[in-house]
């Protein structure tokens, strides 16, 4: 998709009446700091691969119309059925993962009035944020939906927060205004995507969420509390963590 077809995506004559919420979940990434043999995403926890732990909680959501899933082009993955559509564009980083399938769903919504519309609420999630709850989606959605921009879950600093040089402390940084950005993050269709696109030229050079992509298109995305058990599985002690934790919910 090109500028000038996203602008006209963004032309309110285009724009759908009532703004609805999709789900994009990027499942494309190795898990190389994980230590497992295959992309963490579809390592086992509790009996299921993490991604469908992700999946369960979203479709626990009756406010998302749909979820689509970014798996890499040559993922082999076994997926059970499931009303969960998967769209083989995943990319080199987190950021072109999410570019390309917002990129794909808006040329969707092009030719399809009940695809994804530039005015429509975009929920990225990471597959890997297995822990994510139905109550914290709907808080997110809450607090973002009537707002001009949208947001995302996070949480404020809790621990002193040091530089280091060397391995040793450099500096103790003032933490009152530092918060951990975790996922969902929501915002329009239509503005992540030209934010995304934005920074494209530059292979998404500091774009390590969508937030950060907003912010540098000059946007303030909301703050919303999230919770300490959204962490994202990333090394290999957390996917015990996650399991115990999974455990005392059933
Ligand atoms: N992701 C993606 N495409 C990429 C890289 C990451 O869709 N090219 C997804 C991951 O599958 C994950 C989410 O983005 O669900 C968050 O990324 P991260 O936790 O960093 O996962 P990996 O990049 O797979 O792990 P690592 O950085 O340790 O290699
Ligand atoms: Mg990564």
């Amino acid at each position: 998709m090109n500028p000038s077809d996203i602008e006209s995506l963004q032309d309110p004559a285009n724009t759908a009446p009532v703004a609805r919420c999709f789900a994009l979940v990027p499942c494309a990434g190795s898990g190389s700091r994980a230590g497992t043999l295959k992309p963490k995403q579809y390592e086992h926890i509790g009996g299921q691969s993490m991604v469908m732990h992700t999946l369960a909680a979203l479709q626990s959501v009756s406010r998302l119309q749909k979820i689509v899933v970014v798996v890499s082009p040559d993922d082999a993955h076994e997926w059970p059925d499931t009303a969960v559509q998967r769209m083989h564009c995943g990319g080199a980083t987190r950021a072109e993962s999410v570019f390309n399938g917002l990129s794909q769903l808006l040329t969707e919504g092009a030719k399809d009035p009940q695809g994804v519309q530039a005015s429509d609420w975009i929920l990225v999630h990471d597959a890997a944020r297995c822990l994510i709850t139905e109550l914290e989606i709907n808080r997110l959605i809450d607090a973002c939906m009537d707002d001009e921009v949208g947001g995302l879950l996070a949480l404020p600093l809790p621990d002193t927060l040091k530089a280091a040089v060397n391995g040793r402390v450099s500096q103790t940084l003032p933490r009152q205004d530092k918060w951990l950005a975790q996922t969902p993050q929501m915002f329009r269709a239509g503005a992540l995507h030209a934010a995304l696109l934005a920074k494209s030229a530059e292979q998404f050079e500091g774009i390590t969420d969508e937030a950060s992509a907003m912010e540098m298109a000059g946007f303030a995305p909301k703050l919303v509390v999230g919770s300490p058990h959204n962490f994202k599985v990333t090394y290999p002690p957390d996917f015990a963590l996650a399991e115990d934790l999974l455990r005392s919910r059933t």
